[in-house]
């Protein structure tokens, strides 16, 4: 906690303050006693107006700690929701999706209408396949139509699915696919990726090959790559999909129970394995489309644009399930935002009018880097909110983005929260809430935060930093991890008992506004992508060269951490610029291109405990250039030394 601690202090000289725009104010969704209001009635009347039930709820909630239930005795459907009523309710053509390829003159847009027949299409060829309620799916895609369309298929059947990353590794996509018991994979031949396509299939059938349970494959055909199909086994989308009817009447909505599990979400966690991140369905549904419409202000009119990833929990919460379910119009982007020039996205904006930009702050440190000369080719001033999450963003980019993205009138919602959480948690309400740049402000209603200090009780209001906490269930709350009911309870509900343990150090100022100050274990946060350090010394040990290794992060003016790894090598070979490469390579071979360390720091020997454990903490202060810290602890306190003279001369080097 010491080392977060530093950081904060020097944010929490931060003395801007944005207050709300009144002309702003006079518009907002959010009305002026918001953050008065008592939790159960807000999600009951949230749960009751947005949704649109089959059978509604009988029983708010069910509290049975670490366990929570939400609109208990519900019956709905997720497509039913974010698809067919809007078109039953005279929306059909609405535009959903701006759809933009990397290719430039590559577009596509699909109104209400047209995603039911895709879904509706789709979801019969799922059926033809032999998916039905139940049947366990994986979806390993980018950012093509087919994406949503397939889970929104799945969502029609009951089919629960995970959607796995498509920068992820053949070793991690397989490792989902035998941990859910997926029966089905859907992919896509290759992705565009800054003008070459980069392939998805070969490593799905890598994947494939260690997944004695997968039946079979549906594959999109985007890039015309040449892949291999295997007989009996490999289907393409356009033959099994194309030629089914696409009236609705043909495939209803599944009656989902509340509860029923809607989707896995894999994300690392402090040990080498992923855990299986439960989402369920109703309060996962109502939690995402609630925060949506009020942390983005968004009116029937308005255009969105979440510029990330559906592969992560943000992509799914608020490209896909909360905008559809708010019958809001998005952009969703295909390719890189330097493709084919580095004004791409602001390019993306002028054309669609586009009113709200959702990213991460290490997008708008790389958009910083290259110079505002790229924003200020376009017309902007069509955005009215913008918003960041993914990690702390610091004041300099919180600024740079409010002034030369949002031509300085934009509040900007530094949104909190995490794949656990299903739905943003602490975030200012645009209108409402004074900004702060670096503060995620306030807890949205409903949302019992808090900072705890060493003995679980909650630090009171500008006196110190402690654990971020929960103290009572939230409609989005993960419902468990898949299969591992000792991990949930160890990593989330032993260290307080009575309170959700979320992982990050926080700050409560004055004004009761929270400061996340980063991860307190050994996840690190790398361009907002979540990384445990000991997955990554897994797959460096995994290396038949390397004896040892430790792995930790270091600040990154552009990715917030960098990673950073120590190794020894087996026997009495020598560190070398290829022996690097080929250490870096293998970590993207084994997790995916993310993982690979930033900086690679061969030693003899690592500086161990007495008891022969790895101390990370020196070798995080050699990583961040820092005085070191206690030795006397260690076996040979020369070891460090030596490590430091070694990166010291290695940095040298780089400059
Ligand atoms: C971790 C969760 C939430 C979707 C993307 C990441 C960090 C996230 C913020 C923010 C400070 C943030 C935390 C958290 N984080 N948003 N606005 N300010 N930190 O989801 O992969 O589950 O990672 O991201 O450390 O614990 P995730």
């Amino acid at each position: 906690m010491a080392e977060a601690t530093q950081n904060i202090d020097a944010l929490m000289a931060e003395e801007r303050r944005y207050p709300p725009d009144p002309e702003f104010a006079a518009q907002a969704n959010t009305p002026a006693d918001f953050y008065d209001q008592d939790p159960d009635t807000f999600w009951e009347r949230e749960g009751r107006e947005r949704i649109s039930w089959f059978k509604p709820f009988d029983t708010l909630k069910q509290w049975d700690r670490p366990y929570a239930k939400w609109y208990l005795g519900g019956k709905l459907n997720v497509c039913y929701n974010c698809v067919d009523r809007h078109v039953e309710n005279g929306q059909g053509d609405k535009v959903a999706y701006h759809w933009e390829g990397e290719p430039a003159d590559d577009r596509l847009d699909i109104t209400y209408a047209d995603l039911q027949s895709r879904v509706v299409r789709a979801a019969n060829g799922f059926k033809q396949l032999g998916i039905g309620k139940g049947t366990k799916v994986c979806v390993y895609m980018g950012m093509i139509p087919e994406a949503p369309v397939t889970l929104l298929a799945l969502a029609r059947l009951g089919a629960p699915f995970t959607f796995v990353f498509g920068g992820f590794s053949a070793d991690s996509l397989g490792g989902r696919i035998v941990d859910m018991g997926c029966e089905y994979l859907i992919t896509q031949d290759a992705a565009n990726r800054r003008g070459t396509a980069s392939a998805l299939k070969p490593i799905a059938d890598e994947a494939m090959s260690k997944s004695p349970n997968l039946k079979s494959c549906l594959v999109v055909r985007r890039t015309g790559t040449e892949i291999d199909m295997t007989e009996g086994r490999d289907q393409w989308w356009h033959d099994v999909v194309d030629g089914q009817s696409d009236d609705a009447s043909s495939c209803p909505c599944e009656e989902m129970d509340s509860e029923d599990m809607f989707f896995l979400m894999y994300s690392s966690g402090t040990t080498g394995k992923p855990k299986g991140i439960v989402h369920t369905t109703a309060g996962y549904l109502t939690g995402v489309s609630t925060t949506h419409h009020y942390v983005f202000d968004i009116k029937p009119e308005t255009v969105y644009w979440c510029a990330a990833d559906i592969g992560w929990i943000t992509g799914h919460s608020y490209i896909v399930f909360g905008p559809l379910c708010n019958a809001t119009t998005s952009v969703m982007y295909e390719g890189l935002p330097d493709f084919p020039d580095k004004d791409r996205w602001w390019e993306i904006i002028e054309r669609y009018k586009v009113n709200v930009l959702y990213t991460a702050p290490t997008s708008i440190r790389t958009h910083m880097k290259w110079g505002a000369e790229y924003a200020e080719r376009h017309d902007l001033s069509s955005l009215k909110v913008l918003g960041s999450v993914g990690e702390p963003i610091n004041p300099e980019a919180w600024v740079w983005y409010r002034d030369t993205i949002g031509g300085g009138k934009t509040p900007v919602v530094d949104t909190w929260w995490q794949t656990e959480t299903g739905m943003i948690m602490v975030t200012p309400t645009p209108g409402l809430t004074t900004l702060k740049p670096g503060s995620a402000t306030q807890p949205f209603p409903g949302v019992m935060a808090a900072a705890y200090d060493e003995q679980g009780k909650a630090i009171p209001a500008g006196s110190g930093a402690g654990y971020m906490v929960i103290k009572e269930p939230w409609p989005a709350m993960f419902r468990g991890l898949y299969n591992d009911d000792d991990r949930f309870r160890e990593t989330y509900w032993s260290r307080f008992p009575d309170a959700y343990l979320a992982g990050d150090g926080a700050r409560v100022d004055e004004d009761g506004d929270f400061w996340l100050m980063g991860r307190i274990d050994d996840v690190m946060n790398v361009s907002g992508h979540r990384l445990s350090t000991i997955e990554v010394e897994s797959a460096l040990v995994d290396h038949p060269d390397v004896a040892q290794a430790a792995v930790v992060s270091r600040s990154d003016p552009t990715t917030g951490q960098a990673i950073v790894a120590y190794v020894t090598l087996r026997g009495d070979q020598q560190g070398s610029p290829e022996k690097l490469i080929e250490l870096r390579d293998h970590v993207g071979k084994v997790i995916g291109p993310i993982a690979k360390p930033a900086n690679i720091v061969f030693a003899d020997t690592l500086p161990m405990t007495r008891s022969g454990k790895i101390m990370r903490r020196l070798l995080k202060d050699v990583a961040e250039n820092r005085a070191l810290g206690d030795t006397t602890t260690l076996a040979d306190p020369a070891v460090v030394q030596e490590i430091k003279a070694r990166a010291d001369a290695e940095a040298s080097k780089e400059d």
